[in-house]
């Protein structure tokens, strides 16, 4: 495991990433509603990050052994818990949908995803939205430097699990930097006081993947869409941040309107 420590100058340039990739979702917040095509978010942000000068590190990204990403941004849908492509599908009043940004700026990657609900949706559903939200704060309250990677995913998995809700096991949180994915891979789930300490400078993507029902996921056909088996709903909240000396972490991807 090689875990990269970010200079001032490289947190600079992925303050600057995370910046344009939260400059999308307020793009994606202002357009969100019944009515509109998954397709047409992945337009607006892929036309925003061309013209500030990025690329998507989503784009044509190709795992060993998978087929070559095909859009900017993932969408994903109701009972799709990660990695949806953006298509025709017409967004329902009632839909939630997590929507996953990345961007390339400068060498340098910004990634995060937020779920949202499309016009009023049902109490279950932002029941759902809330407690996978809080599991990204509950999470974040522990990425301190001295704390252990097993922290995060402790606690991400007992907020869940309070609510009676599932954590992905096969997909979880990451380093990111010049890579979108680096060491180390962080489990969203786990035992607090175990794994790697941090250290200030590492830069990682938390991103908690709960489900309303079981967190056991199929792969469909397309080789990338990853859904509950139970069809339940799932929510997604992801943050790039940078480990910091003292106290709290510095959000990359804070929200800006
Ligand atoms: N936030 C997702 C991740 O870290 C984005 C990857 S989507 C992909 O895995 F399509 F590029 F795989
Ligand atoms: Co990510």
């Amino acid at each position: 495991m090689a875990i990269i420590l970010k200079s001032q100058k490289e947190l600079q340039k992925m303050r600057r990433a995370g910046r344009l990739v939260a400059e999308c979702h307020a793009l994606v917040r202002g357009v969100l509603k019944p009515g509109i095509t998954t397709l047409e978010l992945d337009s607006l942000v892929a036309e925003h990050i061309k013209r500030q000068g990025g690329t998507s590190p989503f784009l044509g990204y190709a795992p060993p052994g998978m087929t070559p990403y095909p859009a900017s941004i993932c969408t994903s849908v109701n009972e799709v818990v990660v990695h949806g492509i953006p298509g025709p599908r017409v967004l329902q009043e009632g839909d939630i949908v997590s929507v996953d940004i990345g961007v390339t700026l400068d060498g340098y990657v910004g990634d995060s995803a937020w779920s949202y609900p499309v016009g009023r949706v049902a109490p279950h559903a932002s029941a759902l939205l809330e407690v996978a939200e809080q599991c990204l704060w509950a999470a974040l309250k522990e990425a301190r430097a001295n704390q252990r990677l097993g922290d995060l995913g402790a606690a991400i998995q007992g907020h869940a699990k309070r609510h009676g809700y599932g954590v992905l096991r096969e997909f979880g949180s990451h380093g990111v930097g010049r890579r979108m994915h680096e060491d180390p891979h962080i489990p969203n789930y786990g035992t607090a006081g175990t794994g790697l300490r941090l250290r200030p400078g590492m830069t990682m993507a938390i991103e908690p993947m709960v489900t309303e029902g079981d967190y056991r996921v199929a792969e469909l056909d397309d080789g990338w869409t990853i859904v509950t088996i139970d069809g339940k709903l799932s929510a997604h909240f992801e943050h790039t941040i940078a480990i910091t000396p003292d106290g709290a972490p510095e959000i990359l991807t804070q929200r800006v309107e």
